[in-house]
């Protein structure tokens, strides 16, 4: 499949809404934690197809600002995950050579999970094969309230000044401060929607969705997009002499 791919530019920055793990369960007769569990292996797949791309960032939509509103036991069920992938799953990374790096409001996260994600950050901090980014408790508005915050902050504190204030400047107030450009944003699970995922970030993304439950997600799937991402061409908003217009 590597072999495929023209030479054209592969996405640097890749997101996936990784959606549908309860529907996966639910055919099969099982709970919705297992359609978690099964959605932990497609993550472990999925990083390793994106370093056979060689891709920069990978941000991964593990739970959102509005997941919190799940039933409890589902909540702490994935955080339970949470906490075992990051104890179990940071060798690997070490081994691939992947730097783990997370969004969100990680204060909401209980603290046995932040005190495993910020060693799992900083055992990793050194690697340079890739970038695994991980949204958790994670909403797009959420993010720009708090830069907003820190912006205004910084202003009555007179380290801002107002007219100072850029697209720029404001995108390193983001928790994405410092990361190419989104690229691709990939949606597993049917829906056709972006439910609070990168607002700011996904201004000129390429959108595409996969036709699979999480769960099924596999390597072919990101070859697939990656592969549809290089037939598209970005014009952002500006004129493109590559595109004949019919
Ligand atoms: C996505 O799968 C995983 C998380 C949101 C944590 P869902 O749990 O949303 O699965 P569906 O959409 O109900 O099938
Ligand atoms: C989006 O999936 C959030 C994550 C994948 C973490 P949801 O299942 O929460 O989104 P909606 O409710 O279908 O919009
Ligand atoms: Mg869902």
């Amino acid at each position: 499949m590597e072999a495929e791919l023209p030479s054209r530019p592969i996405p640097r920055h890749v997101a996936i809404i990784m959606d549908g793990n309860g529907r996966w369960a639910a055919e099969r007769g099982m709970n919705r934690l297992d359609g978690h569990r099964a959605g932990i292996r497609a993550i472990r797949r999925t990083v390793e197809a994106a370093r056979r791309h060689k891709l920069q960032v990978l941000t991964l939509y593990a739970f959102s600002t509005e997941n919190w509103r799940r039933p409890p036991m589902e909540v702490r069920g994935l955080m339970a995950m949470l906490l075992e992938y990051l104890r179990r799953e940071v060798d690997l990374l070490m081994e691939q050579g992947v730097r783990l790096g997370t969004l969100g409001d990680l204060g909401r996260l209980p603290p046995s999970v932040q005190r495993e994600l910020r060693r799992a950050v900083d055992r990793t901090a050194a690697n340079r094969d890739g970038f695994l980014n991980l949204a958790l408790s994670y909403g797009g508005r959420d993010e720009i309230v708090r830069a907003a915050r820190t912006a205004t902050r910084l202003a009555a504190t007179g380290r801002l000044v107002p007219d100072d204030l850029t697209e720029q400047s404001f995108a390193e107030l983001l928790d994405t401060r410092g990361l190419p450009d989104l690229d691709l944003l990939i949606r597993t699970g049917g829906e056709h929607r972006v439910s609070n995922f990168l607002l700011w970030q996904l201004a000129y993304a390429e959108l595409w969705f996969a036709p699979v439950y999480w769960p099924d997600f596999e390597g072919r799937h990101l070859d697939e997009a990656i592969l549809e991402f290089q037939s598209r061409r970005r014009r952002f908003g500006g004129f493109n002499p590559e595109i004949s217009v019919p």
